[in-house]
């Protein structure tokens, strides 16, 4: 049977349906799925908060007899495998359904092609690639770490209209409006990892959650660059590391087990306390292996807290402390003067509740695949302008969101790395906007 554009509508649908859950679907992608009986949808699902059930056994429940004969339209292919719960592909099969319509084949090695094998097999009528391009965007998290074992990584940055994207010594300054912040609060909720440079900790003392009243709970983990552990114990994100996990990032000089001491390479334990080693031939958790690591969004294990070194061999940079009054920024970010601070700030971090990952911070393509294994799928990087540059230069951003807004920040402004002038080249226009005053253009990698 050809595409028909029913076909194209009701994918529409099921992949708007899918966004529900981003980033609220642990290690899981969140999957859309549409039962469909004489033009009539019967059945409509969503893969469960959490990551199960999957998408297809809920909404062939709700179809319950009508499935038979029916179309199903999912937004990436059904699972042949049995992981913790049966093939989703099993189940279509069993409802009767006459037709699958699907918009993504799954690179996992244990489905890709595998399902639509077994429903063709069960003589049901298969047509992939509806709306793929679409299907591709709105399952790009769970895709880039199937096949570059990394979060799909988005930067986002507010320029000022004279390019700037803060002021020296002035800590948060407002750039965008309302309704733009409303916006990347909407962004945060869907994102699994949200990470700063040390820079932006300190002079910013920002939250890095979700405030809009009733996402609260969708707040990404938070994740500081900071390579001698100066963040400040008076911050806002240590205050609150009890409530959402924080992760420091530290160089391995300031580790406990030391550079020298033979530390076990590329080791970061998941958030149970286990190793999981970075492996090149790591395949990270997928559908219906939600359970190897904690849900992204939820607080780590306490007896994950410890010595933790990833990558070791990288170069580490210590920062300089920044020191003077700002207004907004946290007091206490002096970096450690010698091993024994070290060790207090450490331990003094550790009891607040921060998770201390000793790992070079400034080395993306290490700490990414890191991430990676934890089941972290996207990462949105906040700035500041280095932290941006850093990700920019590795060539480790899949997506620019570019908040313009008119204001002027004139005399000691912080430069933007990036301005919609300059993008980086494998860069695609995808769109304007506009919140209020405010212009937000999005630009997305090609390949
Ligand atoms: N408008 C926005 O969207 C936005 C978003 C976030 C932050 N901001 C603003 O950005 C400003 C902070 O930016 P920032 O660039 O100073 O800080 P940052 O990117 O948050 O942190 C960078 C810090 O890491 C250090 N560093 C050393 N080597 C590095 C490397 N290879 N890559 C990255 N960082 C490295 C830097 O130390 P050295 O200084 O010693 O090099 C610097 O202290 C603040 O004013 C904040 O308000 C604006």
């Amino acid at each position: 049977m050809s595409i028909t554009p029913h076909d194209e509508r009701f994918m529409a649908a099921a992949i708007r349906l899918s966004r529900a859950h981003l980033g609220r679907t642990g290690s899981n992608p969140s999957v859309g799925c549409l039962i469909v009986k004489d033009g009539v949808i019967v059945g409509q699902a969503v893969t469960a908060l959490g990551g199960r059930p999957h998408a297809e056994p809920q909404a062939l429940a709700e179809a319950g007899e009508r499935a038979r004969g029916a179309t199903a339209y999912v937004t990436l292919e059904p699972c042949s495998h049995h992981g913790k719960t049966p093939p989703c592909a099993e189940a279509l099969i069993a409802y009767g359904v006459a037709r699958v319509v699907i918009s993504v084949t799954d690179p996992d090695p244990r489905v890709s092609g595998g399902g639509i094998s077994m429903l063709r097999d069960a003589g049901i009528e298969v047509d992939a690639g509806v709306l793929e391009a679409d299907g591709r965007r709105a399952l790009a998290a769970y895709l880039t770490r199937q096949t570059k074992n990394r979060p799909y990584v988005t930067l986002k940055l507010a320029v000022s209209a004279d390019g700037m994207i803060g002021r020296q010594g002035q800590g948060q300054v407002a750039i965008t409006g309302p309704e733009a912040r409303a916006e990347v609060q909407a962004l945060r909720a869907e994102t699994d990892a949200i990470l700063v440079g040390i820079g932006t900790a300190i002079s910013d003392d920002p939250l890095l959650t979700v405030r809009t009243p009733g996402l609260e709970a969708q707040s990404p983990i938070r994740i500081v660059l900071d390579p001698s552990l100066a963040l400040p114990l008076t911050s806002k994100l240590v205050a609150t590391a009890r409530d959402v996990p924080v992760i420091v990032v530290a160089s391995e000089d300031v580790s406990p087990l030391g550079s020298e001491e033979g530390a076990p390479p590329s080791v970061l334990p998941d958030y149970r306390g286990r190793a999981t080693g970075l492996d090149p031939s790591f395949v990270p958790p997928t559908r219906g292996e939600i359970g190897k690591g904690h849900p992204p969004n939820s607080q780590p294990d306490s007896s994950s807290s410890g010595t933790k070194n990833v990558g070791q061999g990288a170069i580490s940079q210590p920062i300089s402390p920044l020191v003077g009054e700002m207004p907004g920024r946290a007091e206490g970010g002096n970096a450690p003067a010698d091993a024994n601070d070290i060790g207090s700030r450490r331990a003094a971090l550790e009891a607040a509740g921060v998770e201390i990952v000793y790992c070079n911070p400034y080395h993306p393509e290490v700490l990414l695949p890191a991430l990676a294994t934890r089941g972290i799928s996207s990462l949105l990087v906040e700035g500041g302008a280095k932290t941006a540059k850093l990700f920019l230069e590795a060539g480790l951003v899949d997506r620019i969101q570019l908040y313009q807004a008119p204001i002027v920040i004139g005399e000691g402004g912080i430069e933007s790395p990036i301005q919609t002038t300059d993008i980086p080249s494998g860069f695609a226009h995808r769109g304007t906007h506009m919140f209020g005053a405010d212009r937000l253009d999005e630009y997305e990698r090609e390949n």
